[in-house]
């Protein structure tokens, strides 16, 4: 277990960082995603701040950010309005982006919800509780590759479920047929699909620190909507205390490429993290899959998912 003292004398050590690192989070509107991002711009030298809203939290997103600046001027803070839930939205933010940046030092991802209410897809004919926290993630970091391979040390961070992933099904990762979809796979694809696929864009770009972290129970917003469905997990974790080990995994060299000895990466390259800050094992269930192929299915499944919304999204342009 990594100290929250530990956590806290690292994050002060944040301010010793190169200046004008560019960060870009997606799902910090709110819980985890918001508290990481406030507790990185607190400590860090003149970061330029990339953060992801859509329509209906860009206001409020936008006074949280108008606060942070008050409170550090040197940091620069810009929204991009676009809904994650849209595999295509994924591409006006890299767009965004691109523009005005040659480099990503941090991606941290953090979108998603629990889907209570069933599957209910998107335009898209996607479930959005999955695309959240699966297909626009990796879009993200698809897309993203090229300025993240132009930062010095360039850092990805998703939160969901590093080192409790789960057999999928196979023959259904996208789980249409109604008898696999429940609440509970349509969290688990999304976890074991995201470690898999990570792993892939990890052994073609060793350059890049990827963690797929854990957080265990929070108090977010988001797990106070479990409540009103009778979900209490005990022992969750003070939203202030996760945004500190948010912060800690995006800047702590332990998580470097070739960093600490006392962290270990998964068989196939990443690091899967603990609510606590320490590496996981789930390698009887990846290294199985891994032999089997299943994550090189995986990659060309989510591959094909892309190119239907991408051509979605050109016909849609086009019809305007
Ligand atoms: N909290 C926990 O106990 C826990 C435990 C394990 C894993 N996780 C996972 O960690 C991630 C962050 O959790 P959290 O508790 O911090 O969540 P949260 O407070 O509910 O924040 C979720 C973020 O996702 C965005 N989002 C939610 N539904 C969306 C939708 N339909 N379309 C587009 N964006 C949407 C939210 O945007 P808006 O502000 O616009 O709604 C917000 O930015 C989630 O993926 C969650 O599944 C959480």
């Amino acid at each position: 277990m990594v100290s929250l003292q530990l956590v806290q004398q690292s994050n002060a050590r944040i301010a010793s960082l190169p200046k004008g690192l560019v960060a870009l989070f997606i799902g910090a509107t709110s819980g985890i995603g918001q508290s990481t991002l406030q507790h990185f711009a607190q400590h860090a030298p003149s970061p330029l701040i990339y953060s992801v809203a859509r329509p209906a939290t860009v206001a409020s997103h936008q006074s949280f950010l108008a606060s942070l600046h008050q409170s550090r001027p040197q940091g620069s803070y810009e929204v991009i309005t676009a809904d994650v839930s849209l595999v295509s939205e994924i591409d006006k933010v890299v767009d965004a982006i691109t523009e005005k940046e040659t480099k990503l030092d941090i991606l941290f991802m953090s979108p998603g919800f629990m889907a209570f209410d069933g599957r209910k897809n998107t335009l898209e004919g996607l479930d959005p509780s999955m695309t959240t926290r699966y297909y626009s993630r990796l879009r993200a970091v698809q897309q993203l590759l090229p300025l993240l391979n132009n930062a010095a040390a360039p850092r990805i961070v998703s939160v969901l479920g590093g080192g409790i992933e789960r057999p999928l099904y196979e023959d259904d990762l996208d789980l249409r047929d109604e008898s696999h979809w429940s609440m509970w796979t349509s969290a688990f694809h999304p976890a074991t699909m995201g470690t898999l696929a990570l792993e892939i864009l990890a052994r073609e770009n060793p350059q890049l620190s990827i963690i797929h972290w854990f957080p265990g129970p929070v108090s977010t917003p988001g797990l106070a909507k479990a409540r009103e469905y009778g979900m209490v997990p005990p022992n969750q974790m003070a939203l202030e205390e996760a945004g500190k080990r948010g912060a800690f995994l995006v800047t702590s060299e332990r998580y470097a490429v070739g960093g600490s000895e006392a962290v270990q990466k998964s068989g196939g390259g990443i690091f899967l993290i603990d609510p606590l800050g320490e590496s996981t094992d789930n390698e009887v269930l990846l290294a199985d899959l891994r032999i089997r192929g299943v994550d090189q299915k995986v990659w060309k499944f989510t591959l094909d998912i892309f190119d239907e919304c991408e051509v979605r999204a050109k016909r849609d342009k086009d019809e305007l």
